[in-house]
């Protein structure tokens, strides 16, 4: 089948990570790429940070290719509204889990899976003048909660991962995180019979452990902005955002970010590490059940990797477009 994937660059090293994995991908496969626009240089020439079109060619397509947008500064605005394009993507298309694999290909090896369309991201905030006090609403629902639980199980399961484990702040986010917990541990008891291990940590633990002890995990499961922090922090690990992949999916559709954003501090340099969206392809390729050709791509970047063709945020002296040949060289070997 000729896959057809919806390719958004967004800004900065968007422009540069996107194209590149494309020119990966054109060796694994035949696909149909449409190009499609968003973010703050849309914003800047449509009046709009995400055409409607976009959303429409997003919905039309097997799958979305995503670089990463810029956020602009309040000042810049001049008064006029800009929400995240890929906040209204993951909203729009109802994209609920955010898998986030951390590994280095060696001894590090889990998998974040965020919450992706509530928590403290559903945009509610106000001040109250008369209080003087600034207040974010912090949405959790039983179906949220129910959906990726439920779907960190099935992926610890198709993934032969041992262990599933929660992540919250439920002795302060009482209602909240104490709903979350409680329906994590409903959803566990229907896996019981597969010997999936279960616990649970609080968020502050968590991050102490990442640094420490980071073999512990297997599939953490948590909320929205939690999943953000950690999945962030977790890259450190593994040599920065640079290798760090992301999977946004909901029951119809599937986007594929890098973790990292536009990196304005290396833009148009052609320095930045194509490998975490590339990796992102990889991703791409499981979900259209390209299993196969997957493997492939991962092994290839494995031993670019190992082989130290790497960009300068992981330690070596390659440009971008030159990590994206070797990555290409290692998959013709196959
Ligand atoms: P960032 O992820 O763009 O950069 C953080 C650090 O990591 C920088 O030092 C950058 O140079 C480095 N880095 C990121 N990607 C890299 C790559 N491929 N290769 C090598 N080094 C890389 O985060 P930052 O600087 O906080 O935000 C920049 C802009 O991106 C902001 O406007 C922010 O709102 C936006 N952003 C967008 C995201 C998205 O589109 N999903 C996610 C995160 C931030
Ligand atoms: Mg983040």
């Amino acid at each position: 089948k000729k896959y057809k994937i919806c390719v958004i660059e967004g800004d900065g090293v968007g422009k540069e990570v996107i194209p590149e994995t494309v020119r990966v991908l054109k060796n694994l496969g035949d696909f149909q790429f449409i190009k499609e626009y968003a973010g703050y240089e849309c914003f800047k020439k449509y009046g709009d940070a995400i055409p409607s079109k976009t959303v429409e060619t997003a919905k039309e397509c097997d799958a979305i290719l995503f670089g990463a947008v810029t956020t602009p500064k309040p000042h810049e605005l001049e008064g006029k509204v800009y929400r995240s394009p890929i906040l209204t993507l993951r909203r729009e298309l109802d994209l609920y889990a955010n898998i986030r694999p951390i590994s280095n290909f060696r001894d590090i090896d889990f998998v974040i899976i965020r919450e992706n369309t509530e928590g403290l991201y559903v945009g509610r905030e106000y001040y109250n003048p008369c209080t003087e006090e600034a207040v974010a609403e912090r949405v959790i629902s039983k179906k949220g909660c129910y959906r990726v639980v439920k779907f960190a199980f099935e992926y610890a399961l198709k993934h032969h991962r041992k262990k599933v484990t929660c992540v919250h702040k439920a002795n302060v986010l009482r209602v909240t995180d104490g709903l979350f917990l409680k329906i994590f541990y409903q959803v566990s008891e229907e896996y019981k019979e597969y010997n999936i291990e279960v616990n649970d940590y609080l968020v502050d633990t968590t991050a102490m452990y990442i640094v420490k002890n980071p073999k512990i995990f297997d599939v953490i499961v948590t909320t929205n902005l939690f999943g953000d922090i950690l999945s962030d922090e977790a890259s450190g690990l593994i040599g920065g955002l640079g290798l760090a992949p992301s999977a946004n999916i909901g029951d119809r559709y599937g986007l594929f970010e890098p973790v990292h954003g536009s990196a304005p501090d290396i833009a148009g340099k052609g320095i930045a590490n194509p490998l975490a969206t590339i990796l992102s392809g990889a991703m791409m390729l499981y979900y259209l059940g390209m299993k196969k050709e997957s493997k492939i791509l991962r092994m290839a970047v494995k031993s670019v990797v190992e082989k130290g063709y790497t960009t300068p945020d992981l330690g070596g002296n390659l440009k971008t477009r030159e990590v994206t040949d070797k990555v290409i060289e290692e998959v013709k070997k196959y």
